[in-house]
């Protein structure tokens, strides 16, 4: 098993490069980017020693499929996957602040609820609830996009107060992503599984908001099993993960939160390939697919993608 941990590829009119915690961003031309999901994984903003083979193949694929699955509620800036690691679209004016809907009680929102808050990014949340409880309806919490550092938590009104967005565009924005997680929430459904929560990007040309970035994946969301999902709360055992919470509570379970002075701790083959299968479990799930691991075409990767890129 071979990971994809970075790349460096020089494309034909190619204006600037930016490497994220996960994804390294190439421009071309100024208007256009060709986004490579490596097969890196961060956790509490922190990008982790070891690649986990096929995750960015997996990223990939879940976004690209619910990019195509929402495009009558937000037009969104894919353009092509090239292939199974790339995604090729139109670059828009991001917007500093990542949209959050959560619908049930877990991670963060958690972890402020039971340190007795119970107002979070202007929601207020009633008293009584237990980790994992579902919310009476899905909201939306938004944290600021550090341009490095952690997001942190914001409320409408500081949005509106900072000026961040005029209050059309924060309506306008927040019942977008509101009907995204809505149709997630569906499809997640019909696949047996429950989106507990999620975070949007979005972006402008022009006038025109578009959704940006990747959607629904399991490093952008979590999602629980239905099945036994009550039975479980009842109880008062834990979920069945299906996301990146898998790795956090490892982490977490062996000391690490990110903080200053904590190690990561070390990422045995083992738990590499129980990463790795843990990403493929939750592709199958979610697409209702078989997957089909793909190695990446390194060597003429550079040209494949000029090739796509020219044909768009
Ligand atoms: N269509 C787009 N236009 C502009 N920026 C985008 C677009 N799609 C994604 N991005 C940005 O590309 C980056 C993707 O890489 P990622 O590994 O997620 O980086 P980060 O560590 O900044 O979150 C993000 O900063 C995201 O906001
Ligand atoms: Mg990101």
């Amino acid at each position: 098993m071979k990971a994809l941990t970075s790349t460096q590829y020089f494309f034909n009119k190619q204006t600037a490069f930016y490497r994220g915690k996960v994804r390294d961003v190439y421009t071309i031309a100024d208007n256009i980017l060709v986004i490579v999901a490596t097969d890196r994984i961060s956790a509490f903003d922190h990008v982790l020693p070891k690649s986990i083979p096929y995750k960015g193949q997996v990223l990939t694929e879940i976004a690209s499929m619910f990019l195509d699955l929402t495009t009558d509620i937000v037009p969104n800036w894919k353009l092509a996957t090239p292939d199974p690691h790339v995604t090729v679209g139109k670059r828009c004016d991001a917007i500093p602040i990542e949209f959050v809907v959560r619908q049930y009680l877990t991670g963060h929102a958690w972890r402020i609820y039971r340190d007795g808050g119970r107002l979070l990014c202007g929601n207020v949340l009633p008293d009584g609830l237990k980790e994992n409880d579902k919310l009476p309806q899905p909201i939306v919490t938004p944290a600021t996009k550090a341009i490095s550092g952690h997001d942190e938590d914001i409320s409408a009104e500081e949005i509106l107060s900072r000026k961040l967005l005029s209050p059309e565009r924060w309506e306008a924005l927040k019942n977008i992503s509101l009907r995204l997680f809505q149709r997630g929430t569906e499809y997640a459904a019909s696949k047996g599984l429950i989106l507990v929560d999620t975070k949007y990007e979005f972006g402008f040309i022009g006038d025109t908001i578009y959704l940006i970035d990747e959607i629904h994946t399991p490093d952008s969301s979590r999602y629980f099993y239905a099945d036994g999902f009550e039975e479980r709360q009842a109880n008062g055992e834990a979920q069945k993960q299906l996301s990146k919470e898998f790795v956090r509570e490892w982490l977490m379970k062996n000391g690490f939160q990110g903080k200053e002075g904590q190690q990561v701790p070390t990422m045995t083959d083992e738990v590499v390939q129980a990463i790795s299968e843990r990403y493929i479990e939750l592709y199958e799930q979610v697409s209702g697919k078989q997957f089909h691991k793909q190695s990446v075409a390194e060597a003429d990767m550079a040209s494949i993608l000029d090739q796509a890129i020219a044909a768009l």
